[in-house]
């Protein structure tokens, strides 16, 4: 809602307030409306009609009805600005009107260039082609999910949007039963077939994938399910300070260390279901700034961690323990990026499923505190 309003917003302040525009804006209006209630309409034959409605298109952009004289008109010539509007705000329901209108123009070239070109997206963008759906994003979709070029990022990303596709579903498990499945995204795999409505599907999936063990050895079921459950948050914050051993990496507000992000408002950042991912998937999706590195010296010390700073002449490393350590560069055989994220795999271990689900509902409850009250106020 809100993307498109800022854009009328915008547009009224620039064209509407000056009458000609407001004018020739409810003229367009007009003719889109009567085009609207006429059938077999052929817009390529009338020049003047199409400008009128490309106008009247260009200032309702990202609204639902943007969309839908995209698509009653087949207007293809729209793609640069379906492709922008996706690339802008993947998360946002217009992304997915938007790459659901470019799959169907057969835009399958222009999507998987905008993969390519803007690849602090792509994770985005995947998602939101696993909802826009059908054959023609399983056809982009599938080849993702075990192109080793790709991060772990974006091939668990693929494999989450192909198993939103119950054919997609039946690729993966393929996949698991010939033994193709790269091991890093068996968590992935594991979570969407164990969750997949088709009974088949989850018990064969079981002779080949686990869902990670919580204490005890017991299996979690998956994520989509444990988000549903409520937990006890109070009793959630023990255990991110005791059982769990978070408070060792994370800061929320003034107390832990800072390894790993702060948390004091991870709950306004993720979601439920991504809350549990990033407990039990750490690598899945290694937020920016904290992807790990060793370094290894002349002298082979070798060492893992975030880099805190990176200058021409030296580098600083913080370890798993919260010390910063700096190298001079001169000292240094080797610095290698690791596709694996700092925070240890399996935490989960530790705790039980109730635990676990206290963890995410205190964490849910770290929250940004609500803005714009004071300057609401005259
Ligand atoms: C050894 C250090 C370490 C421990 C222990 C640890 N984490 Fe992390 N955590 C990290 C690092 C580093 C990152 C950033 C890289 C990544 O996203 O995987 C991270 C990322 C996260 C994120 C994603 C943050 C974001 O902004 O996207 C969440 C949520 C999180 N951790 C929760 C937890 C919880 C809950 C626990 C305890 C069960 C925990 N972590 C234990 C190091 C740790």
């Amino acid at each position: 809602m809100v993307e498109w309003v800022v854009c009328v917003a915008a547009v009224v302040v620039s064209f509407e307030d000056r009458p000609a525009d407001v004018v020739q804006a409810a003229k367009d209006r007009r003719v889109v409306e009567t085009l609207l209630r006429l059938k077999g309409v052929k817009l390529n034959t009338k020049p003047q009609w199409k400008a009128a409605v490309r106008r009247h298109l260009h200032r309702i952009v990202g609204q639902p009805k943007y969309f839908d004289l995209i698509e009653r008109f087949a207007l293809r010539e729209e793609t640069p600005q379906l492709l922008d509007l996706a690339v802008a705000f993947p998360a946002r329901s217009s992304a997915v009107s938007a790459l659901r209108l470019l799959l169907k123009f057969e835009r399958q070239a222009e999507i998987r260039r905008a993969l390519k070109d803007h690849p602090g997206k792509a994770a985005g963008l995947i998602a939101a082609l696993g909802l826009a759906g059908g054959r023609s994003a399983l056809e982009i979709l599938q080849p993702l999910v075990v192109d080793r070029e790709q991060s772990l990022a974006v091939r668990s990303a693929a494999a989450r949007a192909v198993g939103r596709n119950l054919q997609g579903q039946q690729s993966l498990l393929t996949l698991v039963r010939e033994q193709k499945l790269p091991r890093d995204l068996h968590f992935t795999v594991a979570d969407v077939l164990f969750g997949s409505p088709i009974a088949a599907v989850r018990s064969e999936v079981a002779r080949y994938l686990k869902m990670p063990a919580a204490a005890k050895g017991k299996a979690l079921p998956p994520v989509a399910q444990l988000a549903k459950r409520r937990g006890n948050a109070a009793r959630g914050e023990r255990v991110f300070n005791m059982q769990g051993t978070c408070a060792k990496c994370h800061k929320v507000r003034d107390a832990g260390k800072e390894v790993g992000p702060d948390l004091s408002e991870i709950g306004s950042k993720l979601s439920t279901e991504a809350l549990y991912v990033s407990i039990l998937d750490p690598s899945a999706g290694i937020s920016h700034n904290y992807e790990s590195y060793i370094v290894v010296t002349v002298e082979g010390t070798v060492l893992t961690g975030v880099k805190v700073s990176d200058s021409a002449t030296q580098i600083t490393i913080k370890t798993a323990e919260a010390v910063e350590r700096p190298f001079s560069k001169l000292d240094l055989e080797d610095v290698i990026k690791q596709p694996t994220s700092l925070m240890p795999e399996d935490l989960q271990k530790n705790l039980s499923l109730d635990e676990l689900v206290d963890l995410v509902e205190y964490l849910e409850t770290l929250k940004k505190p609500p803005t714009g009250i004071k300057s609401a106020k005259p």
